[in-house]
């Protein structure tokens, strides 16, 4: 299918509706207010962002560091119309180019991880067609959802 031309955009206190939007209608888990409170707080357009064609939301990751060492890749959703347009890689590629920046190297970032349903095959390929390796089965990983279980993937810098 045809690749779209898009354009990233910080996540604000103006425009998060749009985020629940995404996730809402990408993902099967309902994120708490908290979520979304701690990502406009975040402030960081690094690691939370939206992309959009022609002024319009179309997909959204968010992320954050963890244990000081790890870029963790909390939500990531394309709208079902845009998938296959490349753009959930260039969201990814986006966080993966700023973990390769001196500056993150700096900061002692030394892998990218997420955890993904099993069954989410589609993900999964996606995932390791970016580099991503599968790790093990987290069993019970998640509560309201089935099968409750994820793999954590992972990808080196
Ligand atoms: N349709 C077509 N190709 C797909 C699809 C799809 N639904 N999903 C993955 N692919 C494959 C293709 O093989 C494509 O390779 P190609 O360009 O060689 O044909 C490759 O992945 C690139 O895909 P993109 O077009 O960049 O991916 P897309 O923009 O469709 O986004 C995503 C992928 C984010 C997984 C999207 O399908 C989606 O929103 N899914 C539902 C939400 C989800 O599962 N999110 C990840 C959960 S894990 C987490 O959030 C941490």
């Amino acid at each position: 299918m045809k690749e779209i031309v898009i354009d990233f955009g910080g996540i604000t206190n103006d425009n998060v509706e749009q985020l629940r939007i995404i996730n809402s209608t990408s993902l099967p888990i309902a994120y708490a207010d908290g979520f979304y409170k701690d990502v406009v707080k975040a402030k960081n357009e690094t690691l939370n962002k939206y992309a959009y064609h022609n002024g319009f939301v179309i997909g959204a990751i968010c992320c954050r560091v963890q244990d000081d060492s790890k870029i963790y890749i909390m939500t990531l959703g394309v709208l079902p119309s845009y998938r296959g347009r490349n753009v959930g890689t260039k969201l990814v590629q986006s966080v993966l180019d700023y973990a390769n920046t001196e500056e993150a190297q700096k900061e002692g970032i030394q892998e990218i991880a997420l955890h993904v349903q099993i069954n989410n095959e589609d993900a999964i390929k996606f995932y390791e067609r970016l580099g991503f390796q599968k790790g093990d089965m987290v069993e019970n990983y998640y509560k309201r959802i089935d099968p409750p279980h994820c793999y954590i993937l992972r990808k080196e810098l």
